[in-house]
This record gives C-alpha cells, structure tokens and sequence, in this order.
C-alpha cells in the first residue's frame, strides 16, 4: 500500500478552536480521521503529523524526499516566508501537494505569496478539510470524488 505523510504547519493543532469562523468548526482530531479515512477508501496508508517547529517540517520533508514518500503539506504561516521549508520542498521528488483550508488568495495581502507553490506538483486550497481529500484523490490518481 502507497504510504502518505499528511504534514501540517504551525497553528494547525488548535483547529477547532482557532479562529472557527475562517478555519471551521472541525478539530485537528477531525482532520486526522478525516485523513485516515481517506487513506482507506483510496488504498494509501496516510500518517498525519503537526509540528509548530520550522526544523521539524524540514527535517520530515527531508526524511519524506530520501524515502519517496508523496507528500500532502499544509505549510500554515510558513507558506508566505519559510525559504528554508521551499528548499526542503524542492528536494522532494514529488508528488508534493500544498494543501489549505482557507483561499489564501482571497484573504490578507501576505498571504497572497506561497514561496512552496512553485516547487509544489499543485496546489489545493480554499474547500476546508477537503482539500485534503483532493490532494489525496489527486496522489492516489483516484477519480474525483464528483465523478459519477
Ligand atoms: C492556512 C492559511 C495560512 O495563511 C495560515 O497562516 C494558516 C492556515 C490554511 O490552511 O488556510 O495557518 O495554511
């Protein structure tokens, strides 16, 4: 079975109760059920992390490059700064996907930069927790979830 690490960034353990009426309801223990679920139905065995560290991500990112491991990442704050996450990003043979639950486009001026973006395979963002699952239909080459 395809092993996916689902990597997430700072701030993302207090969904829930972080800001619910931009992030949602749904807590980090919700995201990693929702997660694992997913795994199933598409045939991956998905591993779900958190870290608010910088050189924990990197250090994950480095260990998912060497082993090949598809990554789906959710980069948080470090999106908009983190060159050290982009370099760690860059390494990876793909596939990477950049995932948010948000539309960072649509939101505050910084946050309309990802430096991950352009060394990403794509970019899923702005359906809440289900942009998860299309980043993980989108590994898995599964059809989407919409298609009759
Ligand atoms: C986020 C968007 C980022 O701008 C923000 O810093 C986050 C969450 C999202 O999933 O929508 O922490 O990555």
């Amino acid at each position: 079975m395809t092993m996916v690490w689902v990597l997430n960034g700072p701030n993302l353990a207090r969904l829930g109760v972080r800001e619910p009426d931009v992030y949602g309801a749904a807590s980090y223990d919700d995201l990693v059920a929702a997660c694992t679920g997913w795994g199933e139905r598409l045939g991956l065995e998905v591993q779900v992390r958190q870290t608010d560290d910088e050189a924990e991500l990197v250090g994950w990112l480095h260990a998912a490059a060497d082993a090949k491991v598809p990554v789906v990442i959710n980069p948080a704050a470090f999106t908009h700064y983190s060159y050290s996450l982009r370099d760690a990003c860059a390494q990876h043979p793909g596939p990477l996907v950049e995932v948010h639950l948000t539309n960072p486009a649509a939101r505050e001026t910084f946050r309309h930069t990802s430096v991950v973006a352009g060394v990403a395979t794509g970019t899923v963002a702005g359906f809440g927790l289900r942009s998860y699952e299309l980043a993980l239909v989108a590994i898995a080459g599964a059809p989407s979830p919409a298609s009759p």
